[in-house]
């Protein structure tokens, strides 16, 4: 059965996002309708990717009857606002990382779902990965061993893009990239919650973090390290210690298309674009898009791999690191 899409902005992760759907059949997957805030923009993107509709207003996307579920392809500090539109409107919804600006904003997400009864899910693509359903398993059967300890680094030059350093676009590198090492953690430690966090950032004159390091205990001496950085390239990769072994996920950890079990490589490789991409490997978000087709055709509400308490507790902690870093965003004080 076809999974009917609309695209809500005209952006470059919607750009890619539409080209990850591409690679899927076309009896799965369809892109029914784009919308922008600019027709004219809406029109193009839509005629670029073969797109039957174009809308030159968000409402208008929530308001075709057709659309089974609305990509949000949006900055974040739309994410809540955009989010609310589409599920009001009885649109089922996949929103791009971070769900929303703080744990406020990523419970009103989750209760108007519950209240909607639609499907809901933070865009974390990385989740769905043939490398992260590896990596569950390798844990789930004790292959290295006890956990002890998990590692993750995301550092990519971008004070040059404006939603990545203005504070209000939603900029700062815990809440554009960091969120991908916070979220591997909590992969690996199976959603469970920290005993302790301590976070140590330094910030631009923006007034948001230009890199941080967070440090969480979990249950049973066991430790996580994060590091983010939108000034420097770091080495991108993450690394899971067990008491019988090591896991690392070599660069971009993010996107994972190989993976060492204790010195073994294995490749696991994302389709080929059909398009030119923004970001690297982008083809992997068809993924997170075969989950979504997968949750709806089940009824389901939210993804187990990427649960609404998952998403609430990434918020969470983003929220204590930020406090402890000093970055405040509007949206905190509503
Ligand atoms: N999964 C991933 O790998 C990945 C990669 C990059 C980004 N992201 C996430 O995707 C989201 C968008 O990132 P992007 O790089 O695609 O951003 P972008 O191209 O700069 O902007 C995306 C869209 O947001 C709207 N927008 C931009 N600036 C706005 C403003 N000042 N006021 C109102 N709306 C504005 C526009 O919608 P219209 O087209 O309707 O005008 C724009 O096309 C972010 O939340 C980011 O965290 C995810």
């Amino acid at each position: 059965m076809v999974i009917r899409w609309g695209i809500c902005s005209a952006g470059k992760i919607s750009h890619d996002f539409t080209v990850a759907l591409k690679t899927l059949p076309a009896e799965n997957h369809q892109v029914l309708a784009v919308a922008a805030r600019d027709l004219k923009r809406a029109q193009e993107f839509a005629q670029k990717h073969s797109i039957p509709r174009a809308y030159g207003c968000y409402e208008d996307l929530a308001k075709d009857p057709e659309i089974d579920v609305v990509y949000v392809g949006t900055i974040h500090p739309h994410h809540l606002s955009h989010g609310v539109l589409f599920m009001n409107a009885q649109k089922n919804v996949l929103c791009e990382k971070p769900l929303a600006m703080n744990l406020r904003e990523v419970q009103e997400l989750i209760a108007s779902a519950q209240n909607n009864h639609v499907f809901l899910m933070e865009a974390v693509w990385t989740r769905f990965f043939p490398v992260s359903l590896e990596i569950g398993r390798l844990l789930s059967q004790g292959e290295v061993g006890e956990l002890k300890l998990a590692r993750a680094d995301f550092g990519v030059p971008l004070t040059h893009v404006p939603r990545a350093v203005e504070k209000e676009l939603g900029g700062g590198a815990l809440l554009d990239i960091g969120i991908y090492c916070l979220q591997f953690v909590l992969m690996v430690f199976n959603g469970e919650r920290p005993e302790s966090i301590q976070a140590t950032g330094v910030c631009l004159d923006t007034g948001v973090d230009e890199a941080m390091v967070i440090t969480l205990k979990f249950s049973g001496h066991r430790l996580a390290v994060c590091t983010c950085t939108i000034s420097a390239e770091l080495p991108n990769e993450a690394v899971i210690v067990g008491t019988k072994g090591t896991i690392k996920v070599p660069a971009h950890m993010w996107c994972p298309t190989s993976l060492l079990v204790n010195g073994v490589e294995t490749q696991y490789p994302v389709p080929e674009p059909t398009l030119p991409l923004n970001f690297i490997n982008s083809t992997g978000m068809c993924y997170e898009a075969e989950e979504v087709r997968r949750c709806l055709l089940a009824g389901l509400k939210q993804s187990s791999r990427m649960s609404h308490a998952d998403s609430a507790l990434l918020a969470e902690i983003m929220d204590e690191a930020r406090r402890q870093v000093g970055v405040v965003y509007s949206q905190d004080s509503q």
